[in-house]
């Protein structure tokens, strides 16, 4: 490794065009869904948007890091380190790029060296800069060339606040993830090929690190842009483990102001595999706030208030009932609240959270909060809820039966 030939380096500007295609491509790389990210996938769309971090690919494709004199570069040792982007406005659905590379060094760190350089994007249409980012390559076994260990230039990660996250969230990958995702540019065989991915030290063929930021980044602008892709300003991550694809990925978020810090873990083990990232937005609100436990909206809230009043004119319930129904009530398959409907005590009552004075229930109903409001509504069938899944009944499923009047009652007075 020789940095200083390495930072002479000036390759020729690389070309790189898109469609709309390639980018609904790379959205289903990262796990858009049709359900919350139909503008990413439609080109139809009246907000059709490409993601920001799409531009990996050109960036990837424009990467001189493979043919740099002064780096001795393999592709059997080479791991994904850390990424950094900074987008100065909305990518167009179609567009005709052009970047360019620098080496900003090669660094020491013993067990192997760290080479940054920069991509720098511009449109040749409008001739704006597009956006600028700094891949972080790690390539193992290749370092003590008595090289730094550091560089000003280096763009860094920030440690994440000490205290819970804000807001979570989880997606399942596909088994076939990597297999999608290098259909946007990263071809590296590590991803697909068992024999290259022994061969590279590994059990199995690994998730791309940067399709796990695609994920996480999906997830940020979900919860604090409302999926608008204008508010994006820049991201930086540590890939710090890998993920293999079918795995879970959670990421866990943190609003500061108008930066979004945010890791994230594979579920089924607890690992961190992006450690210490953040978001930077032009604007943070937390517009999707389903992730979070508490300060949701509920629309069932609303059923309860109705029970609540209509509680007094259902005469005999309580000696009917003679038990107390926990509601256990979902959104997007989180745990948001209990509600406790006590139709063993008194009069009856019906209040937020688990039963009080230590009471049990008799009955737990699981259900997401939409469906709990067809239900009270009558346009879902109990029995068909409770056959498909919908509806989960733990404890004593006779009693909720005698429950009809209540709900029957309910629907003659408010719904
Ligand atoms: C991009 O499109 C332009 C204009 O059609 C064409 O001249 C150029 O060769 C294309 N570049 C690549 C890399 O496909
Ligand atoms: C690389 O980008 C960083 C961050 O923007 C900047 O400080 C540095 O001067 C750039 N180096 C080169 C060689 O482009
Ligand atoms: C509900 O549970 C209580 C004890 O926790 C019991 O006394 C009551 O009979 C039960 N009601 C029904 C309907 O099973």
């Amino acid at each position: 490794m020789d940095p200083a030939l390495a930072k002479t380096y000036k390759p020729e500007d690389a070309c790189f065009n898109y469609t709309q295609r390639d980018a609904i491509i790379y959205a289903l790389g990262v796990g858009a869904e049709l359900k919350d990210d139909l503008k990413f996938l439609y080109e139809n769309h009246d907000d059709f948007q490409v993601l920001p971090t799409y531009v990996v690919a050109p960036g990837l494709t424009a990467n001189c890091i493979t043919s740099c004199p002064g780096i001795e570069f393999d592709l059997a040792r080479i791991l994904h380190g850390e990424q950094y982007i900074e987008v100065y406005e909305p990518l167009p659905a179609d567009a005709e790029l052009r970047t360019e590379c620098r080496i900003v060094d090669v660094l020491d760190k013993g067990s192997g060296a760290l080479i940054l350089s920069n991509l720098t994007t511009y449109d040749n249409n409008s001739g704006k800069k597009l956006c600028m980012q700094q891949f972080a390559t790690f390539q193992v076994g290749s370092g003590k060339f008595g090289g730094d260990k550091t560089c000003p230039a280096e763009k860094k990660c920030v440690p994440i606040p000490d205290r819970a996250p804000d807001a979570i969230v989880e997606q399942k990958t596909s088994v076939d993830q990597a297999a999608i995702y290098r259909m946007s540019g990263d071809l590296n065989p590590l991803h697909v090929d068992p024999m290259f991915a022994k061969m590279s030290g590994f059990k199995q063929p690994i998730l791309h690190g940067l399709c796990t930021m695609g994920f996480s980044t999906r997830h940020v602008l979900k919860t604090f842009a409302n999926n608008d892709v204008s508010k994006f300003k820049a991201i930086k991550v540590r890939f710090s483990s890998p993920v293999i694809p079918g795995q879970t990925l959670v990421t866990e978020m943190w609003h500061e102001g108008t930066r979004i810090h945010f890791q994230t873990k594979v579920k089924e083990t607890g690992k961190v595999v992006i450690s210490n990232g953040h978001m930077d937005l032009t604007d943070a609100s937390q517009q999707n706030t389903e992730a979070k436990s508490c300060g949701v909206e509920l629309r069932s809230q609303a059923i309860f208030d109705t029970i609540a009043e209509e509680l007094p004119k259902q005469k005999g319930i309580v000696q009917r009932v003679k038990g107390i129904i926990v509601y256990d009530i979902t959104k997007n398959g989180k745990h948001v609240h209990h509600f406790t409907l006590d139709l063993m005590n008194g009069n009856g009552a019906v209040y937020k959270g688990e039963p009080k004075n230590a009471a049990t229930a008799n009955a737990t109903v699981v259900v997401d909060d939409d469906d709990f409001m067809k239900l009270s509504a009558g346009e879902l069938d109990s029995t068909k809820a409770y056959m498909t899944g919908k509806l989960k009944v733990k404890g004593n499923v006779m009693m909720l039966q005698k429950l009809q009047g209540l709900m029957g009652g309910l629907r003659k007075s408010k719904l």
